[in-house]
This record gives structure tokens, C-alpha cells and sequence, in this order.
């Protein structure tokens, strides 16, 4: 079988060592790829994932038999729906379910309609009267552009001046582009973090292992939102009782309610959750593969992925059982220094010549340059490591973080550290 995978991060190359396994695979095309997942598929740097007119005909060119798209941005823009008019059987959500992602108004709506827990809220298109809500509101308060914003549309002021920028940035500056055309304030929730990407056909739904994301720059949750600065998998504070409880009131009743407005979902649908002294709550849906999540979850992953997503395409996921790996697994991201602002590239990186077997580098913002393999983005490697327990694995994937180098590497060291705190409370 010929595969396309549509992206060039770390989640896809997590997705395409996975898809390898298959021993039906012949050729993986990544688009555009980068140059790490080129030791491990086809690269296509000429064409972008936002790029659907070429990759629908670079699809019906190369007699591809199934396609990931990965990315949110392709996934909202339509590329499954012009994929599947194309007749090629892919993975993924079609435009209109991956609104859910694309639209915070839509899926806070949806979630009040549905009665699925999340923080209460107000959406708003014009800045004069969110300024005015915001004169009697109680803080912290939590901000969000309607759109896509590379995940730094969030915004958490902790008293209206902050307030009122905060407004005056997304609406007034477009700070986030036409993304900030309309704003929801919501409540400020409390409580530990946990992701859930679950495989859904619409109907059937198969939570994959849980992880928690690190999601500010420096150690102790310290500095600027990114995209993820590592992962751990399990997440401790996902129990088998926490996990009842967002199956019957969060994952079944947003699959439930995606069907009745004639979008149901197909694909991985990430639920970011927030364990609430109220329970378990929705911060946020992802249309997608979560990253660094993949880099933890995947690896878990004990059956076959190519096998997992046909039976999503087919709509035969309840006819599947999907197995786990009992251990666990930690991500240290490696980024280049000023990441998420301003960092310099083109930085040579140099590897160990052996990595142990249960460690996966796994590529995120690199390329090749005559011959050598050099950073060109913020995130640019995660260094994964699998083990029977949370400590050892941490252990080996920091012990092989250090042994990679390149010119202003930076990673946190406290990756782990509230899960493991957390498992010695328990
Ligand atoms: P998001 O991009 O929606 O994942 O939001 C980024 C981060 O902002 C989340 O991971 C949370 O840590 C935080 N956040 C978002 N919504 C809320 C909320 N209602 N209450 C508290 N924190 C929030
Ligand atoms: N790691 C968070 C995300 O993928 O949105």
C-alpha cells in the first residue's frame, strides 16, 4: 500500500514510524515532511499542508491508498472532503466536524445545547460590549479568539486592565488575524490537565491511553504558552474513575451531539480536559492528533495503526479492539533558545551515534542541508522514551537529550515531575 501523510512535525513523524510497522506499507509520502522524517518516508517539501489543490493531485498521481491528514489547518480548509471526492480513502475529519477545533463558538456552543461540561461563557463580535461585560466580571478571566492561532489564542488576564488589552489585541490589533473576530470570555476553571485523543468512526469511540502536555516555556510552569515542551503518558490524574465519568458525560454526548447537527466526527478527537473540584470539564476540543501528545501516546499504541484508522474510515471501529502497552512514556522537547519568540536557525545538530531501543527521536522543525541535518523551527526534535515505569522513563529520554547537540538547544527539566508527585500521593 501506498500512504500519504499531510504534514511536517513531530506528531506526523510519530504517526508515519507507527504506520511502518504495518508490513503491508510499500512507500509513505509525507507533504511536505522535513528532514528527519525523510530517513523514514518520502518527503515533498514543494507542497505545503495547507496546500489541497496539490496535495489532492499529488494524491491521484502517486496511486495512494490511504491518506492522514494530521494538521488542523488542511483538516478545517477541507482537504478530507476534496480527498475523499477524489476517492481516496483517508483519516481524518471532514470540514464541517472539524469546526469543533476551528470554531470556539461553535464548539462552546455546541457543548451548552448538549448539556457537556464546561466553564460557563459569553461570546462576543464587537469589543465595546465585551469591554462592558468585563466592568462586572470576577477574575482571573479566561479569553479565546473564535479561530485558529497556533494555540496562543488564549489569553488569561488577571484584572480588567489586562482585561480590556487583552480585548483591544485579538479584536482591535488582530493579533490572531480574522480568528479574533469574535471572542468567548469564559469562566476561569481550576484543576490538573489532562488530554484524552480518542479514535471516533462517529459512533464508536476508542479512548487512546491518557497523557499530560507541558505547556509553558520554562520549568515549573513558568513563562510563555507553546505549543508543548514534553509529555508524559499515563496521566495519573485520569483514574479509572475520572475516565467512567468523562465517557458517559464528555465523550459519548459529544459524539451524540455531532451526529444530531448532521457533522459527525471521524478521526482522533483530542479532549482537553480540566479535573475541576466539580468534576471533569472540556477546556477545549482538538480535531486532531495533539503534539506533543502523538509522541507519548503512539508508542503505547500495541495495535495496528494503519488497521485502527481504516476501521475510523470504514465505520467498523466497534467491531475493534485497541490495545496498550502497560508502561509509560515521557517526551522531552528540544527547541531552539528564544522559542516560542524570537530563535535563530540553520544550527547543525549533532546525534549519538546509537540510541537505546526503547528511545525514538522523533523530528519536528528541521531540514537537510547539504547532506547535514539542521534546526529551521521552535520545537525542533522530541526525544521519547518508553519503559515500564513513569522514572525510567524519564530518565532515559533526558539521558538522551543530552547526548543530541546543537547551538542554543533549550528543553525544561521538570517534565514528569507533577505526574510523579502525583503518583506518590495516590
Ligand atoms: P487552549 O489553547 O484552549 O488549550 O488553552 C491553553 C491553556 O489555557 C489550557 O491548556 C489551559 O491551561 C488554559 N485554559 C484555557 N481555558 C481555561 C479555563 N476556562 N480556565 C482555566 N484555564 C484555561
Ligand atoms: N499539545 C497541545 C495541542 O496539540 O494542541
Amino acid at each position: 500500500m501506498n500512504l500519504l501523510v499531510v504534514g511536517g512535525g513531530g506528531r506526523e513523524h510519530a504517526i508515519i514510524k507507527k504506520l511502518k510497522e504495518n508490513p503491508g506499507v510499500e512507500t509513505i509520502y509525507a507533504l511536505p515532511g522535513n528532514g528527519g522524517i525523510a530517513q523514514d518516508a518520502v518527503c515533498v517539501p514543494e507542497i505545503g499542508a495547507k496546500d489541497i489543490p496539490a496535495i489532492v493531485d499529488f494524491a491521484k498521481s502517486h496511486a495512494i491508498d490511504f491518506a492522514v491528514v494530521a494538521p488542523d489547518d488542511p483538516l478545517a480548509l477541507g482537504c478530507v472532503d476534496r480527498l475523499h471526492e477524489a476517492g481516496i480513502p483517508c483519516f481524518g475529519p471532514d470540514a464541517k466536524a472539524a469546526r469543533i477545533e476551528a470554531s470556539k463558538v461553535f464548539s462552546k456552543n455546541l457543548m451548552k445545547k448538549y448539556g457537556i461540561p464546561t466553564a460557563s461563557y459569553e461570546v462576543f463580535n464587537d469589543p465595546k460590549t465585551a469591554l462592558e461585560y468585563l466592568k462586572s466580571a470576577s477574575f482571573p478571566i479566561v479569553i479565546k479568539a473564535d479561530g485558529l492561532a497556533l494555540g496562543k489564542g488564549v489569553l488569561i488576564p488577571q484584572n480588567l486592565a489586562e482585561a480590556e488589552a487583552a480585548v483591544k489585541t485579538i479584536m482591535e490589533d488582530k493579533a490572531f488575524g480574522d480568528s479574533g473576530n469574535e471572542i468567548v470570555i469564559e469562566e476561569f476553571l481550576t484543576g490538573p490537565e489532562v488530554s484524552v485523543l480518542a479514535f471516533t468512526d462517529g459512533t464508536a469511540i476508542r479512548p487512546m491511553m491518557s497523557s499530560m502536555d507541558h505547556k509553558r516555556a520554562g520549568d515549573n510552569d513558568t513563562g510563555l504558552n507553546t505549543g508543548g515542551m514534553g509529555t508524559v503518558a499515563p496521566n495519573p490524574y485520569y483514574t479509572a474513575d475520572v475516565a467512567k465519568v468523562c465517557m458517559d458525560t464528555i465523550f459519548l454526548p459529544t459524539l451524540a451531539a455531532m451526529r444530531a447537527e448532521g457533522c459527525p466526527f471521524k478521526g482522533c478527537l483530542y479532549f482537553g480536559l480540566m479535573i475541576t473540584p466539580n468534576g471533569p470539564k472540556v477546556i477545549e476540543y482538538n480535531c486532531r492528533f495533539g503534539d506533543p501528545e502523538t509522541q507519548v501516546v503512539l508508542p503505547l499504541l500495541k495495535t495496528d495503526l494503519l488497521t485502527v484508522m481504516q476501521a475510523v474510515e470504514n465505520e467498523t471501529l466497534a467491531n475493534l479492539e485497541v490495545e496498550w502497552s502497560d508502561g509509560a512514556a515521557a517526551c522531552v522537547i528540544l527547541a531552539s533558545g528564544g522559542y516560542p519568540s524570537h530563535y535563530e536557525k540553520g544550527k547543525v545538530m549533532s546525534f549519538p551515534a546509537s540510541t537505546p531501543a526503547n528511545v525514538t527521536i522523533y523530528h519536528a522543525g528541521d531540514k537537510l542541508a547539504d547532506g547535514k541535518l539542521v534546526t529551521i523551527g521552535g520545537r525542533v526534535l522530541g526525544i521519547t522514551a518508553t519503559a515500564p515505569t513513569l522514572q525510567a522513563a524519564l530518565a532515559d529520554a533526558y539521558a538522551a537529550a543530552e547526548a543530541v547537540d546543537f547551538e542554543g538547544k533549550y528543553m525544561r527539566h521538570d517534565i514528569g515531575r507533577r505526574a510523579l508527585a502525583a503518583m506518590e500521593e495516590q
